[in-house]
């Protein structure tokens, strides 16, 4: 199975209502060309369904949470689950975003159990990873994202597996500017399928999406994106002008 090429924009806690629905009519209306790029949208909750109603005429364009309860439903007040998220039209979930990890301190097992729900409602994760830039220096940025697949991924089956979408992105380079060079990325990219090999076999893996995060913008997608193992991206600050979203669209 060919990989897709994959473009998503995490909004993160960013838009009002009024302000999403602007930069999905902006998106949709500048997008036209490269229906051979998936584009998947991932705006703030509340504004999930106004977003997806606009985004389901189009089949190049999805829309996705960015996080979801590790619950399936009931007296968890605030969470939002997986069930939730697909009555709203999306078919996406971000899971394990660092941010996450960090300030929320969602834990290997939290996000396992995040994968599993997801997956049951038919959502498609995707799954981020990513090493610290002290870890990064100590050299073990492989084993740390190594660890993170083996820790909450490697326990699917090869069906399962199989629709998860994978996002390498280094901690140091989410919101700083610093960016991954494209042969730091392509090396990380090629590791991380070599370990889906080990784990699921040459053919699942490269068919696995596994896009870059982490300062991707408008000036240095067309360098990451031309390399072999790198499918797409996902950009936060640089997704919500619809300017420079849709020229990353067009870096292919
Ligand atoms: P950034 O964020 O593009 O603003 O670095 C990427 C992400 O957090 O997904």
């Amino acid at each position: 199975m060919a990989r897709k090429k994959i473009v998503a924009g995490n909004w993160k806690m960013n838009t009002t209502l009024k302000e999403a629905i602007a930069l999905t009519d902006e998106i949709l209306s500048s997008s036209e060309l490269c229906a051979d790029v998936q584009k998947i949208l991932f705006p703030p909750f509340p504004f999930l369904t106004a977003v997806s109603e606009k985004t389901a005429a189009r089949p190049d364009f999805f829309t996705g949470a960015q996080n979801c309860a590790a619950f399936s439903s009931g007296a968890y007040t605030g969470e939002v689950s997986v069930a939730m998220i697909a009555s709203c039209g999306a078919s996406h979930v971000l899971i394990g975003h660092s941010e996450r990890r960090q300030y929320f301190s969602e834990n290997a097992s939290d996000l396992r159990i995040k994968t599993e729900l997801a997956l049951s409602q038919k959502l498609i994760p995707v799954f981020c990873i990513g090493e610290k830039m002290e870890e990064r220096q100590a050299g073990n940025h492989f084993e740390i994202v190594k660890k993170q697949m083996h820790d909450s991924l490697f326990h699917l089956d090869e069906n399962a597996f199989g629709s998860v979408i994978i996002a390498y992105e280094p901690v140091w380079a989410i919101g700083t500017g610093l960016t991954a060079s494209p042969d730091q990325a392509q090396e990380m990219h090629h590791y991380i399928r070599t370990c889906i090999a080990e784990r699921y076999g040459k053919t699942l893996s490269d068919s696995v999406s596994v896009l870059y995060g982490g300062s991707c913008n408008a000036q240095n997608a067309k360098g990451l994106f031309s390399c072999p193992d790198i499918d797409g991206g996902l950009i936060g600050g640089a997704s919500l002008k619809a300017t420079d979203f849709t020229q990353i669209i067009k870096s292919f």
